[in-house]
């Protein structure tokens, strides 16, 4: 602005001093104002392009400390701050709290059809779309978490775990071959399929020849997630479809885990002295 007022004196003076013709100062002084402006939208955009890259150097290394701190996430706690959930007009979860902590072991309940896979979708992060938080350690928070780090610290046990027609070795580390064959064999000895050594891990399971029971695949499967070497186990009606006594001894196995357990079951009818806490939803 300065500089255009400055170039209207210069050319009113050249114009008084008869240097000029009125026509061409016109001319000179709209396109100085063309070209002034020009220039100081470019000087402006030219600081405005520093101030967005120093935005993004700012955001990037924001982004790399974020990285750096979730990598490696030492869990202590999880916590469920006010959580509310509807599906189709129902509405499953209202004004929703619930904390969980490190090694616990939590027999959680709720009927039929009143929304435990629900919650077990919203802890392993399945189900983004409520309201309310989820904090890991009270500070991260899930939202700057990705699927993939949240999977890095729990680990889900279906009430019919799959089964591969593979060895018994490749149906626990499921095919990665840096879990090696003690640590499947002591993971394998934790849920008390103790005949197995390390010979046996060659031992074909055929799923449909049903050579193992439906006790030892669950077994099987609380191995595969010692494996893993995650923090927190969410297992969904592990023992629903199993009798009385292997039911039984799972449970007690899960008590002596050292890990996280969210044990969710339609029912009550388990031993709870194999549980920290029993929380009925
Ligand atoms: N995607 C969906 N669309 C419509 N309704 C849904 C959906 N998901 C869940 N629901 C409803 O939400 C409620 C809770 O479902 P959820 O599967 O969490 O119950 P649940 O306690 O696991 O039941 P169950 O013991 O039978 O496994 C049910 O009434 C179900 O019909
Ligand atoms: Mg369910």
């Amino acid at each position: 602005m300065i500089l255009q007022q400055s170039w209207i004196i210069v050319a009113a003076v050249l114009y008084f001093l008869d240097l000029v013709k009125p026509g061409a100062l016109l001319l000179t002084t709209a396109c100085s104002s063309f070209f002034l402006s020009g220039f100081v939208g470019l000087v402006s955009d030219v600081s405005n392009a520093k101030e967005g890259k120093s935005l993004i150097k700012k955001y990037k290394i924001e982004n790399k400390i974020k990285k750096e701190i979730f990598k490696n996430i030492e869990f202590n706690e999880l916590e469920i701050r006010n959580l509310n959930y509807s599906v189709e007009n129902k509405q499953i979860f209202k004004n929703f709290n619930l904390e969980f902590k490190k090694n616990k072991k939590y027999l959680i309940v709720r009927e039929s059809g009143k929304g435990k896979s629900t919650l077990f979708r919203i802890i392993f992060g399945i189900i983004k779309n409520h309201s309310g938080d989820i904090f890991i350690n009270k500070n991260i928070n899930y939202k700057d978490l990705s699927d993939k780090q949240i999977k890095k610290i729990i680990s889900y046990l279906p009430q019919q775990p799959t089964v591969f027609d593979d060895s018994i070795r490749n149906n626990v580390n499921l095919w990665d071959k840096s879990i090696k064959d003690e640590k499947i064999l002591e993971a394998l000895k934790k849920v008390n399929l103790l005949n197995i050594d390390k010979q046996s891990l060659d031992t074909k399971i055929n799923p449909d020849n049903k050579n193992f029971s439906g006790g030892e695949v669950q077994r099987m499967a609380i191995a595969r997630a010692l494996v893993e070497d995650k923090q927190i186990i969410i297992m969904y009606e592990i023992t629903a479809s199993l009798d009385k006594f292997n039911r039984k001894s799972i449970e007690d196995l899960v008590g002596d885990l050292n890990k996280t357990v969210l044990y969710i079951s339609h029912t009550t009818e388990l031993d709870n002295k194999n549980f920290d806490y029993v929380i009925k939803l």
